[in-house]
């Protein structure tokens, strides 16, 4: 199968974002969509998947010509699309997910549920999954959401397969599956095409890639003949920075300490403390507990035992709001789940937090709200168009900065940041660890959560390991190394 997109344009609006695109994509192929953030590589894949409909320009399958005017007419001629934003139903099961809009039914015209279990425990099994699929949804994390829907991908025996940002909030062991299913799917002569802003991951697992950028193909070629600073380099248009950023300073006063800290059987006996000016990461494999040790001590969860200091203060932080007012700022793992209001406009998600520091007896100075979130919009460099469009129209790296601007428009003395660069081109990334650092320069303690090794050892002081709840081991200055990090994450020692 050959699929041909042939000079795409598409714009909202007065935002031309597709100007003249022209894709081709043969089975048995992988194939990488790149581009900054905004480039337009969702909305190119959208017009594939019948989601959106271009304004001018064809699609081809075979040599045919093809219109997608709804998702279903797309996956009919053989494109299943796994979505940037995840697509299940949190009250029903994962085998009842995996056939949402192509239920078996039995003789009599029920739901065969039975061999719907049956199918998916298969799928799983060859596919090497280890999750019950009588599991709810809802009880699972995002990472094992994504592996659900690449799977309920595979079922549908696609011909091509759009994977729009897959491995964002995966952990190295489950990319690692992720890449083995999709040589398999490639083996099958499934033609893949792979959109990341992982470069290194481009590297491995690609043969060709595609570059975006401002409405246009700027770039295109086999992967094998380019490395990722290349790849960064078509991205923006200029030379992206890598050097790690090592730097010298005096530390403050102990901001955050938490002593023997212990939830249930997610996180125990927990001890550690981060100083102003301080960068802290902390980092490890799924079901390492991190995300749930700081939301408790953000007050959104419990604690069974143990006590938090803050200023060498001992706190009992009972809600958010507590937190919020001791000065903590949380940016949360899951952006589509816990940080954006879908419903709200860019302004208003901005803003929520800051609300009551900029109202004065209830009314909210809407001026200096303006000015605030002007500055952070330049700079994290925030492509969008007015204040009162509404989030979800921003690309979803975009819609990452947002959720930044919002939390550093609340001045916190501590800074916990889960996951910060989720979905975050290459350039902005910079951005994200330039203001990290210079966050930490103004004497915030910063702590960051990351299960990106290199991300850690780019911008932090040290590094905490955990490892089945519980702190493995510590990495700083010449034990921060991918190496170590990995073997205290997999539950062995510093050697
Ligand atoms: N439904 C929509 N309504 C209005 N504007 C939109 C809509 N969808 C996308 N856009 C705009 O189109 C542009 C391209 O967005 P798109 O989501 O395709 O970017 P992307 O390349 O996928 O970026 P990212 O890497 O951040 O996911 C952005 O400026 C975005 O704001
Ligand atoms: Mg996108």
């Amino acid at each position: 199968m050959i699929i041909e997109m042939n000079s795409i344009r598409k714009s909202f609006g007065s935002n031309d974002v597709l100007k003249d695109v022209s894709l081709s994509l043969e089975g048995g192929e992988i194939c990488a969509l790149l581009g900054e953030n905004g480039a337009g590589k969702s909305t190119l894949m959208n017009i594939l998947g019948g989601v959106h409909q271009m304004d001018q320009g064809s699609i081809t399958i075979d040599g045919k010509s093809q219109q997608f005017s709804t998702p279903a007419q797309s996956q009919e001629a053989g494109i299943a699309f796994i979505h940037q934003e995840l697509n299940l139903i949190n009250d029903l099961p994962i085998y009842e997910n995996m056939f949402l809009g192509r239920e078996i039914k039995t003789k009599r015209g029920s739901l065969d549920l039975e061999r719907m279990f049956q199918e998916t425990k298969e799928m799983f099994e060859k596919m090497n999954v280890d999750l019950d699929p009588k599991t709810m949804v809802r009880d699972l994390d995002s990472s094992y959401k994504q592996i659900v829907e690449i799977c309920r991908a595979m079922m549908t025996n696609a011909s091509i397969i759009i994977m729009d940002e897959p491995t964002t909030s995966l952990t190295d062991r489950e990319i690692e599956r992720v890449f083995t299913m999709m040589k398999t799917m490639k083996d099958h002569n499934v033609g893949i095409i792979f959109i990341s802003h992982k470069l290194n991951e481009v590297l491995q697992v690609c043969d060709r890639y595609l570059v975006l950028r401002d409405g246009n193909l700027v770039a295109e070629g086999n992967v094998s003949e380019v490395t990722t600073n290349d790849l960064a380099h078509f991205m923006v248009g200029y030379n992206v920075r890598t050097e790690s950023l090592l730097r010298e300073k005096e530390l403050g006063e102990e901001v955050l300490s938490v002593e023997a800290l212990t939830y249930n059987h997610t996180f125990k006996d927990i001890n550690f403390s981060v100083k102003a000016g301080e960068v802290v990461g902390v980092t490890g494999l799924l079901g390492d507990g991190r995300s749930e040790l700081f939301q408790s001590i953000f007050g959104a969860d419990d604690i069974s035992s143990g006590k938090i200091y803050l200023n060498e203060k001992e706190v009992k932080i009972t809600s958010t709001t507590q937190a919020i007012n001791e000065g903590i700022a949380y940016l949360p793992r899951n952006r589509k789940e816990n940080a954006i209001i879908g419903d709200m406009d860019i302004m208003e998600n901005a803003s929520i937090v800051t609300w009551p520091k900029f109202s004065k007896r209830g009314v909210i100075d809407q001026k200096k709200q303006q000015d605030t979130f002007e500055k952070q919009r330049k700079t994290l460099r925030l492509k969008m168009g007015k204040l009162t469009d509404s989030i979800t129209s921003l690309s979803g790296g975009n819609q990452q900065k947002v959720v930044l601007a919002k939390w550093l428009a609340s001045n916190p003395k501590l800074l916990i940041l889960d996951n910060p660069t989720q979905g975050v081109d290459v350039g902005a990334k910079e951005d994200i660890y330039d203001i990290i650092l210079k966050l930490a320069d103004e004497n915030i303690a910063i702590v960051v959560l990351s299960s990106e090794a290199h991300e850690i050892i780019r911008v932090c002081d040290r590094a905490l390991v955990m490892y089945h709840g519980v702190i493995q081991g510590e990495v700083k200055k010449e034990t921060m190394n991918e190496h170590n990090i990995m073997s205290l994450a997999t539950g062995g020692q510093l050697t």
